[in-house]
């Protein structure tokens, strides 16, 4: 029998030059660019630029990549108004697979494989990924969407599209951070599923489509919304570790913790830690990082499992005003420059991806016909 690794664990399917993990040192590079130093000294469309085209843009180049975003940006009024006639959601996430799904509709290119398009459709749908999610939060609030500011840079779009005021400069960049940590993270599952995708060489749209269905469970993009559920139903930062406690007893997973490649502190989590901290800070309520403190000291202390990327984002987001069911769409909004950088690069070298498994089902079965069984 063949050596089957359950959920591919540790198995190394490709080669990428995007972005590299090391698990056990906790160090996390975009194009070998430490993810702290981009953090501390980039902007989002300057990671957009780096996981595109494999290094940081010089001036032009940035004013040229804000220009094209500042022009892709808007959505399709006949997308929005697809949005407005949905029927509420069970889930946000299933509004953003279905407008993502639907812009290929009005993709002018949306067939043509050629490399060229393919750029121009990761440009649109970056810019557009934010777009889409703060209509419907406005939509669901019986508000009309606002067009994008071609003033405002991606995060601080974001928010004003989201919230109709231009948010505090600080606001915006502690967001523009967030985007940055979540811009890529190697062959994680939703950037596994789109490479899939696309190695079928199936379009961009039906890549990214099929990379939010991936994002959107719990184990995966959804664990931050979870975390956010979990600290307000704590509420004090007392009732943290009697709360935790139960969920332990009863073998239950902890939301934003663990990770299958991170042996040690998830890197981005020390950013969104101090970024939970200085937001909490700013906003006079300290609270849900007190708490969010004292749950990730009791994991660590009680079962050695460290904080990941979805644990200190999500009170970080709450200081932000991102409603709580919209943590997964903003990570996608931001995710989606990593899936289209992945998909570039599975369709300049492609492969089909077809792997095998072990068949452990019956054998040499005859059939039986309709009136014996
Ligand atoms: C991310 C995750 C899916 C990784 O899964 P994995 O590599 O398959 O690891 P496992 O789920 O098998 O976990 C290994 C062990 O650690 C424990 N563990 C892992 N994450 C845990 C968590 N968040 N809470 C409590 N226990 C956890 C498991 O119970 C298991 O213990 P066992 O060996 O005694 O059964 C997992 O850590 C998890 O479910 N985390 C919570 C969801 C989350 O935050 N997802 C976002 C990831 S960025």
């Amino acid at each position: 029998m063949a050596e089957v690794r359950a959920g591919l664990q540790d198995v190394v399917i490709a080669t990428s030059q995007i972005c590299s993990i090391d698990g056990q040192r906790g160090k996390l590079t975009y194009w070998g660019y430490d993810i702290h130093d981009l953090a501390t000294n980039s902007t989002f469309e300057e990671v957009v630029y780096l996981l595109w085209h494999g290094r940081l843009p010089k001036p032009k180049q940035l004013d040229e990549l804000h220009e094209q975003l500042a022009e892709h940006r808007a959505v399709t009024p006949e997308v929005i108004d697809l949005i407005k006639r949905l029927p509420p959601p069970q889930h946000p996430m299933e509004m953003l697979r279905t407008a993502v799904s639907a812009l290929s509709l009005y993709d002018p290119e949306a067939e043509d494989m050629s490399p060229e398009a393919n750029r121009h459709k990761a440009l649109r749908l970056t810019g557009q990924m934010a777009t889409l999610v703060a209509a419907f939060g406005r939509i669901r609030a019986g508000k009309e969407p606002i067009s994008p500011d071609p003033k405002l840079n991606h995060a601080a779009n974001f928010l004003y599209m989201l919230q109709g005021q231009t948010p505090r400069a600080e606001y915006a960049r502690w967001f523009d951070v967030a985007l940055i940590l979540h811009a890529d993270h190697s062959y994680n599952a939703s950037t596994f599923t789109a490479r899939v995708v696309a190695s079928t060489l199936s379009d961009m749209h039906s890549a990214i489509t099929a990379a939010i269905g991936a994002l959107k469970g719990p184990l995966h993009g959804g664990a931050n919304e979870q975390v956010m559920k979990m600290l307000l139903e704590i509420q004090t930062p007392d009732r943290a570790e009697p709360y935790l406690r139960n969920l332990l007893t009863q073998k239950k997973k902890v939301m934003g913790f663990g990770h299958r490649v991170y042996h040690t502190e998830d890197p981005r989590a020390t950013v969104l830690r101090k970024m939970s901290e200085e937001l909490g800070r700013s906003a006079g309520d300290l609270k849900w990082f007190e708490m969010s403190k004292a749950i990730e000291d009791l994991m660590i202390r009680e079962k050695k499992i460290n904080a990941n990327v979805d644990f200190y984002s999500a009170s970080a987001y709450y200081v932000l005003g991102i409603p709580v069911d919209l943590y997964p769409l903003a990570f996608a909004a931001s995710r989606v420059s990593g899936w289209t950088a992945h998909v570039l690069e599975q369709y300049a070298n492609n492969k089909l991806i077809r792997p095998l498994a072990e068949y452990t089902g019956p054998h040499d079965l005859k059939y039986v016909p309709m009136n014996q069984r």
